[in-house]
């Protein structure tokens, strides 16, 4: 059915597509993975889609991610892909809406705060609001804790309710904690129904969500800042020392600037938005797979015992230390995002005509692809990471592949995770636990790669051990009716219902 039309040699071929505008939007906006995978049978690793109207053309493979995420910023530049979705929802002059030198600044601030002494002061706090979680939410109360019944939960909705809970606690700051209130929820609620898919297509629209994305932005920013204020005048009487709010005040640009109240407030809101989807679709697809697979589940649990089992039946706090001692908790974690890295599409715009790299793909031994200025650029995290020559089985979640010497990696040095067309040059490659590299040529992208990169990845990795671990210890999971389909339809990939969890408390617990 899809044809390549007879265009300019330099362009990079153009999926076929019946309407005009509209272009390949349903294929790519129902099943990206797949409409990638197709499309890279047929037109190779480079190739041009069209999306209401936009022209967007797609790098797969190593080089491809290379070409796009460690292109030049005066090249391929995020702000021009992203601020008309991101301004309105985070603020104004953060992320986005400034120039490129000065979001690396503020990378530079958050980073301050994401450090090793607060990393330590967080753990016991998510354990603990992971436990109240527990034993107040009406999904686990309905189930008696010294009863062996079953209950059952929405992984995605109790994961989105225990993130904003495990965020706020730590990095947001205690204001924020203790007013998770309705108004707080509403807000939240109308912010994040701007920032849709549709609202990155259609930047504005008269609709009533629009509006009220504009009102509770207004609002949250206000929020932030009264607890800035406050803060200031020696008001409130919360404990503050590890959040981000007091690292951002110690923080100066390089031209000695402080941070503004506004600045300051809207990177709060960015955080809260960047992190919330990401890890509660990790956390749920986690569960989920946990709860499927009996044999990891048990091993995760005995992992747990070993380490912090008390001769009572009960456990010692983790600490944050303990993380690099357990290996299949961090494994069961980094596998679930290679099958389901929450953003499966990352964009830039090109602002000056990009030539495609010949060994990555040409129209002729001779010639080049030109990207032309205006169009988008799309790097995919999934396809990488779901590439058969790449990984074995790489639709089976396998955890054992990121822990070298473990039974799956049984006679395979680099774990069950390969390189095959590498390995077949007799090229060595070490793709085990921990090593697979960070650059933009990786074929492991969950968190992004180059000047974009993600700064949440460890904080994620506390956030998501803790609440697996005491999950774990208190709880058997199970999953009648299999694992979910992915939705696609949303900013970030997370299981469509029903995604629903059975669990029972453990007899020690
Ligand atoms: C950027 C993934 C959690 C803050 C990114 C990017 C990805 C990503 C793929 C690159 C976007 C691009 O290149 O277009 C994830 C995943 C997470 C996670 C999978 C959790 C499982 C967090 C958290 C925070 C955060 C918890 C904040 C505390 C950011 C920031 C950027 C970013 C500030 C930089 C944007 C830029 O430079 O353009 N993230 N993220 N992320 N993320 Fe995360």
């Amino acid at each position: 059915r899809q044809l390549v039309l007879p265009k300019d040699p330099n362009l990079p071929p153009e999926v076929f597509h019946f309407y005009p505008i509209i272009g390949s939007a349903i294929s790519y906006g129902n099943d990206p993975i797949n409409f990638f995978f197709k499309c890279r049978e047929q037109y190779g690793e480079v190739f041009t889609f069209v999306l209401l109207g936009r022209k967007v053309t797609v790098a797969l493979g190593p080089k491809g991610n290379d070409m796009i995420l460690g292109g030049k910023p005066n090249v391929v530049s995020a702000e021009a892909a992203y601020t008309h979705l991101t301004t309105p929802v985070f603020g104004k002059h953060v992320v986005y809406d400034c120039p490129n030198e000065t979001l690396m600044q503020q990378k530079k601030f958050v980073k301050f705060g994401l450090n090793t002494d607060n990393f330590r002061a967080y753990m016991g706090m998510i354990e603990d609001e992971t436990s109240m979680f527990m034993s107040t939410d009406p999904n686990f109360t309905a189930i008696h804790s010294k009863t062996r019944e079953w209950g059952r939960f929405n992984s995605f909705k109790s994961m989105s309710e225990l993130t904003i809970l495990t965020a706020s606690r730590t990095l947001q700051g205690a204001e924020v904690r203790s007013k998770l209130d309705k108004t707080f929820a509403q807000r939240y609620n109308d912010l994040d129904g701007g920032f849709t898919p549709l609202n990155f297509l259609f930047p504005s629209l008269p609709l009533p969500s629009y509006r009220r994305r504009d009102k509770a932005q207004r609002a949250m920013s206000e929020f932030y800042q009264d607890i800035i204020r406050s803060r200031r005048n020696g008001g409130g009487d919360h404990e503050h020392e590890h959040d981000m709010l007091a690292a951002l005040d110690q923080q100066t640009y390089r031209d000695g600037r402080a941070l503004t109240d506004v600045e300051k407030a809207h990177i709060m809101i960015a955080l809260l938005m960047a992190g919330q989807h990401t890890s509660s679709a990790t956390s749920s697809w986690t569960l989920l797979h946990i709860a499927n697979n009996q044999a990891v589940q048990q091993a995760l649990y005995e992992e747990q015992v070993k380490h912090f089992g008390l001769p009572g039946g009960g456990f010692k706090t983790m600490e944050y230390e303990d993380l690099k001692d357990l290996p299949l908790l961090d494994a069961v974690i980094r596998e679930t995002l290679r099958m389901h890295p929450p953003l499966h599409s990352l964009m830039r715009k090109v602002m000056q005509d990009l030539p495609v790299p010949q060994s990555l793909a040409a129209p002729s031994e001779s010639g080049s692809y030109v990207i032309p200025k205006g169009y988008y650029v799309l790097a995919s995290p999934s396809v990488a990471a779901m590439d058969p020559n790449v990984w074995r089985n790489p639709t089976e979640w396998d955890p054992y592949r990121w822990m070298p010497g473990s039974a799956s990696a049984a006679g395979n040095l680099s774990g069950a995770l390969m390189a095959r067309s590498d390995e077949e040059k007799g090229e060595k490659v070490d793709y085990g636990f921990g090593m697979v590299s960070k650059g933009t040529e990786s074929p492991y992208q969950p968190f992004g790669a180059g000047r974009h990169r993600c700064i949440g990845e460890n904080f994620a990795y506390v956030q998501l051990g803790s609440i697996i671990a005491t999950m774990i210890r208190a709880l058997e999971l199970r999953l009648p009716e299999g694992m979910p389909e992915h939705n696609y339809h949303t900013m970030v990939v997370v299981p469509k219902s029903p995604c629903d969890i059975e669990y029972r408390r453990r007899s020690t617990a």
